[in-house]
């Protein structure tokens, strides 16, 4: 089968891309390229196109960098990083994200019927604030509804608070992939990471108490030492069904 040079490319990057836990001190470490990785990362698909994330950076100039990779467990991956990038959930921003993509649509699109400016009205003023509004038992009633109308049609059961939150890391994670992917297409590697202390992080970054941490990216000019071992996958067929 023909493959486009641009396939080829992408599955190069996709393909060389390992988690690095070894930084190089010396090399050149262009910090532009992590703007650049991150302009691409928020190209990424995302849950109503609400965009609840930002990446919060802390190159090794910064002050923090040391405390920060110390909260990071004192993994390799985070102390000889050049540069971490927290990956960080905002749900607490659905308003104002709701408000700009329905400002965005109504201004971008003026030719449009009344009966789609009526749609996008009700998705981003009365559905999103039905899923992402917080009062006392709304997750008892937002399950409760979605298993009524269940009851006789297809729905959505994913309306719990929980559910928001999962999807709201979703999002974020994706776009933590382009960003990575983005880097190794750069030439730069990086390592993922969940194990940190959250609570320390927030506190000594003042993150917004309503933000959550989805993951440290540690990036850098990866040493070859820096790859623990062989890339494994289990058996395709454990991965893939088809039904
Ligand atoms: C959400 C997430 C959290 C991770 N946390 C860590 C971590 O704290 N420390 C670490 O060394 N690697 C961490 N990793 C990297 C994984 O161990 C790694 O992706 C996996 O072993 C596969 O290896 P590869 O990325 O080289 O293909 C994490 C990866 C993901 C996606």
């Amino acid at each position: 089968m023909h493959k486009s040079a641009q396939e080829t490319e992408f599955y190069d990057v996709v393909e060389a891309r390992r988690s690095v836990r070894i930084f190089d001190q010396e090399a050149a470490f262009d910090h532009d390229i992590v703007e650049k990785a991150i302009q691409a990362a928020i190209l990424s698909p995302n849950s109503s196109n609400l965009q609840l994330y930002q990446f919060v950076r802390i190159p090794e100039s910064s002050p923090n960098k040391d405390k920060l990779a110390e909260l990071c467990m004192r993994q390799k991956a985070a102390t000889t990083a050049r540069e971490l990038v927290i990956v960080l959930t905002r749900r607490d921003l659905w308003k104002s994200r709701a408000n700009a993509n329905y400002e965005f649509i109504l201004n971008s699109r003026q030719n449009q019927s009344e009966k789609k400016v009526k749609q996008i009205g009700s998705y981003y003023k009365k559905l999103i604030p039905k899923l992402f509004g917080k009062f006392p038992g709304w997750t008892l009633v937002k399950t409760a509804i979605a298993w009524w109308v269940g009851l006789r049609r297809p729905m959505v059961r994913e309306v719990s608070e929980t559910d928001v939150r999962i999807s709201v890391h979703k999002s974020a994670a994706l776009a933590s992939m382009t960003f990575m992917l983005a880097m190794k297409a750069s030439g730069y590697d990086t390592c993922p990471m969940e194990g940190f202390d959250s609570k320390r992080v927030k506190k000594l970054l003042d993150l917004p108490t309503a933000s959550e941490i989805c993951m440290i990216i540690g990036c850098g000019n990866g040493k070859p030492e820096g790859i623990y071992g062989p890339r494994f996958r289990v058996p395709f067929e454990e991965l893939v069904v088809e039904k």
